[in-house]
């Protein structure tokens, strides 16, 4: 029975926690990323990759590693090629956890994964 109770009670966190998160990283999709990504996470065909339904985020470490390292050369994303560059915006292990949150959930994505800034805080710099 008690461990019936803990199950529930950590459901629950882990509910309010992502949406918390998801909430704060839509601020931070509006100051750091809609200006290149545009709003409904589109991007620009050929120039900026889109984030609405890009194959590209189902690989969330990857998707995490380019937001907290930046992302440089080519990369195809729904099929078609990219060859920019994006930096690094200097953001915080949290607001790149709710950022990763947010994009993952809008636009017609979805995930099971739940983003934490220790999660973040574990991605190391990978070339
Ligand atoms: C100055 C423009 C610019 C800004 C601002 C920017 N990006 Fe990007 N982003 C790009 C470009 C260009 C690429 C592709 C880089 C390449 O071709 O290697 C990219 C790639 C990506 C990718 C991987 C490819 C994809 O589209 O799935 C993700 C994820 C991403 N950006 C998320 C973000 C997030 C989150 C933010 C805000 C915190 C952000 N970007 C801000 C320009 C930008």
């Amino acid at each position: 029975m008690r461990f019936f109770i803990f199950f529930l009670s950590s459901v629950t966190f882990a509910q309010n926690y992502a949406e918390d998160s998801y909430k704060r990283g839509q601020m931070v999709y509006d100051d750091f990323c809609v200006r290149c990504h545009l709003p409904g996470g589109t991007g620009e065909y050929g120039l900026i990759p889109p984030l609405a339904s890009a194959d590209f985020l189902q690989n969330v470490k990857a998707t995490i590693h380019s937001i907290k390292y930046g992302l440089h050369g080519s990369i195809t994303v729904n099929g078609v090629q990219y060859n920019g560059s994006m930096a690094p915006m200097g953001l915080e292990n949290d607001e790149i956890a709710d950022v990763t949150n947010y994009i993952l959930n809008s636009w017609g994505n979805t995930t099971d994964v739940i983003v934490t800034e220790a999660y973040v805080q574990e991605i190391k710099e990978t070339k």
